[in-house]
């Protein structure tokens, strides 16, 4: 094969907001696989937010990035070459193959995905580790109960919009949160939300609380910040609050100093932390949901496509400040 290999290193490690220069789009050699292992072309390329933790110093739940690393990433591929007689030319799989055109594995951790199930690209956003963070956060922690209220953060995003969705199928009133006209109309108008609120209001405290006027059974957190710290003084006793992500504090030196934790006592409020990857015997529960209610029309969902590996620097950047509308995704070949 012809081809070079293209790869997108850490650079450099931010200081505060990530930007194109911490990053160093290089070409290589292809790689060789080995007896055992697999060539793949990548085809799409996840762009996620704990991408961004991931560039800084020392560790949070999973081992940080070197200077120098290939950045880190769930990709959807094809199989172009096999020395490994698990898997066939063509096949499709996802797995952890990073910001990099071409990829060898010897086939441990690939999640084969069959093209007749959906686009291959679903199979990183509604059909993949989003869709399944949304079921398991919302299902297992937020055990909604038909009628109650239910909050989302980041309500237009890869996770959001389908926690919101699966909290109207299980017969809740959802609010979601979004950033900016555009989504706040998309949550009710296309995803079917009964109200929104934007983040970015200056009244903004005032009018989450005044969308919520029973309180809040749900908060489903993606973002922490002054949304997390107001939600806690609305939330009704024995409410519970997924604690998914914290994208507010991501992309910053200064982290958001949450004020209103007591309320977690007067209220009785469950607080649950969760990373997806510890329920892997969960998933295909979770993507056998997932699939039948996209199939039935109850479940719908948006894509962001960025065009071009090179690419992928500005499409984080562009996630973390809210660019993207559902998944964002690369397009690599
Ligand atoms: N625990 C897990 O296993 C797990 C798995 C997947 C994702 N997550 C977490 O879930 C969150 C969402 O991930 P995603 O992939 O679905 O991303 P996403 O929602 O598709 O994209 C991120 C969105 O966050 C919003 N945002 C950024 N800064 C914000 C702020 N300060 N306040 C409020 N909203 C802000 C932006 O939307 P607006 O324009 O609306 O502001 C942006 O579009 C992240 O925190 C991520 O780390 C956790």
């Amino acid at each position: 094969m012809s081809d070079r290999n293209l790869k997108v290193l850490l650079a450099a490690r931010p200081n505060g907001a990530v930007k194109e220069s911490d990053f160093e789009v290089v070409e290589a050699d292809m790689p060789k696989p080995a007896g055992g292992e697999i060539l793949l072309r990548n085809r799409f390329l996840s762009i996620d937010p704990y991408m961004r933790v991931r560039m800084n110093e020392g560790r949070s739940y999973a081992t940080n990035l070197q200077i120098g690393d290939v950045m880190v990433g769930d990709t959807a591929a094809e199989v172009i070459e096999s020395h490994n007689p698990d898997f066939k030319i063509g096949d499709t799989l996802v797995g952890r193959l990073g910001w990099q055109r071409y990829a060898i594995s010897n086939g441990v951790g690939l999640r084969k995905v069959d093209p007749a199930s959906g686009p291959l690209s679903a199979h990183l956003g509604v059909l993949g580790m989003p869709g399944v963070t949304a079921w398991y956060g919302l299902l297992q922690i937020g055990r909604p109960v038909a009628g109650e209220t239910v909050v989302v953060a980041a309500a237009s995003g890869a996770v959001g919009s389908v926690v919101g969705q699966i909290a109207k199928i299980h017969g809740c009133r959802v609010v979601g949160i979004a950033g900016g006209k555009m989504k706040t109309r998309h949550v009710v108008d296309e995803l079917g939300f009964d109200a929104f609120v934007d983040h970015r209001s200056p009244n903004f405290v005032r009018e989450l609380t005044a969308a919520v006027p029973e309180g809040v059974n749900i908060y489903f957190d993606t973002v922490g910040g002054v949304v997390l710290d107001t939600i806690l003084t609305l939330c009704r006793p024995f409410s519970r609050i997924p604690l998914c992500g914290m994208i507010n504090d991501y992309d910053t030196t200064q982290p958001y100093g949450v004020q209103n934790l007591y309320s977690a006592i007067a209220n009785r409020i469950h607080l649950e932390g969760f990373i997806i990857s510890d329920h892997a015997e969960l998933w295909p529960q979770a993507i056998s949901d997932l699939s039948s209610w996209i199939r039935t029309g109850i479940l719908t969902y948006r894509e962001t496509v960025s065009p071009g590996l090179e690419t992928a620097p500005s499409a984080l950047i562009g996630l973390l400040k809210g660019d993207n509308l559902g998944k964002q995704l690369v397009q690599i070949t």
